[in-house]
């Protein structure tokens, strides 16, 4: 049976709707209450109600699908309705969705009554192969990504391919966006596969290999004191962008739109100072160039990108920190870059998308 086993709890990947069931049945819960947004209700829920026949009490918590609704304004309507439905500190949140609902879940479940127990059933690729799995916990504060939050691991994880077939294709390359972050930052094999892939459609085992990968740095390094910000590789500018996007354009960029944004723009800065080889630096970013849609940036909104940067988690004082690839599957962090590079690696994503 196909299992890993993270900080405390084990992510299922074999058997999964069945396991969850078992899971249900095993534990003396006081509640169920299942967190899912309107996609997941109409299309995911039915299939977790066929899946476990033998559970019928549980209440629904329904929020607006997006990330521009994972605040605290919606959180405080998952928060009331858990004091409606009467959940006590015995209750079980079951985080139903991609990334915004079980980074919310998880936030508002560890939150209430001082923390009450919860589960990650993920139904993006996105939240698959990275949100649910590890322990962060957040909501975002006007366009900063995350910056409120928690480390609280769930009881367990449950991934189900039966979910990828509810997305659509920008969904699916949104998330394999962390799937190829995973093999830049510990794997050349993962990223030359990634490379053979005929996406829209996932091979058999890519998500199982992904998540060990993260899983590993997870073990290593829980709360990210050091090794675990390579996770981030990407994600200092593509938050950045991710947050312009999401305030900005009528049709935000997904999060593993502007993750690919900022790979190429870190893999630029890892060329520049952290020794990545040219050819490889050509290879990665027309392999994302090839796959991502090009986004329209102008320098007129560098000084916001930056002062988006500065509120990341990973700085220090008034340095920006970075993590830099070394090479293709090796990965740095604690690097600390100066504005004038950041603007120049956002000069050059402009001049391989004009
Ligand atoms: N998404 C990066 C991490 O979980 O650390």
């Amino acid at each position: 049976m196909k299992k890993i086993n993270s900080l405390g709890y084990e992510v299922v990947f074999d058997d999964e709707l069945d396991e969850l069931q078992s899971f249900l049945i095993d534990h003396d819960y006081s509640q169920l209450l299942i967190l899912v947004d309107r996609n997941t209700n109409d299309h995911c829920l039915p299939v977790i109600q066929a899946a476990i026949p033998d559970i019928v009490d549980y209440d629904i918590i329904e929020v607006d699908p997006g990330e521009e609704n994972k605040n605290i304004d919606f959180c405080i309507g998952v928060w009331k309705t858990m004091l409606d439905f009467g959940a006590d500190r015995k209750a079980l949140m079951l985080n139903l969705g991609g990334g915004v609902v079980t980074d919310m879940g998880g936030f508002a479940a560890s939150t209430y009554k001082r923390g009450i127990d919860f589960l990650n059933v993920p139904t993006t690729l996105l939240s698959q192969v990275d949100a649910s799995v590890g322990g962060k916990t957040g909501i975002d504060l006007d366009n900063v990504k995350n910056i409120i939050g928690t480390f609280s691991q769930p009881k367990a994880v449950f991934i189900s391919n039966k979910f990828l077939e509810t997305l659509d294709d920008r969904q699916v390359l949104s998330g394999f966006a962390e799937v190829i972050k995973h093999g830049l930052i510990q794997d050349k094999d993962l990223f030359n596969r990634c490379k053979t892939v005929n996406l829209p459609v996932i091979p058999e085992g890519m998500v199982y290999d992904s998540v060990l990968i993260k899983n590993k740095v997870v073990l290593e390094d829980p709360t990210e004191k050091g090794l675990r910000k390579i996770l981030n590789f990407g994600h200092t500018i593509g938050h950045a962008i991710e947050g312009y996007s999401l305030v900005t354009d009528v049709n935000p960029l997904l999060h593993g739109e502007a993750i690919a944004i900022g790979m190429i723009c870190e893999a630029y800065l890892s060329h520049k100072i952290n020794n990545l080889d040219i050819a490889e630096l050509d290879e990665l970013v027309d392999y994302l160039l090839s796959i991502y849609p090009k986004y329209n940036l102008n320098s007129a909104v560098y000084p916001e990108l930056l002062a988006l940067m500065k509120n990341d988690k990973k700085n220090e004082g008034n340095k920006l920190g970075f993590a830099l690839l070394r090479k293709i599957g090796d990965c740095d962090f604690n690097k600390y870059v100066e504005e004038d590079a950041i603007i120049e690696s956002l000069d050059y994503y402009q001049s391989k998308t004009k």
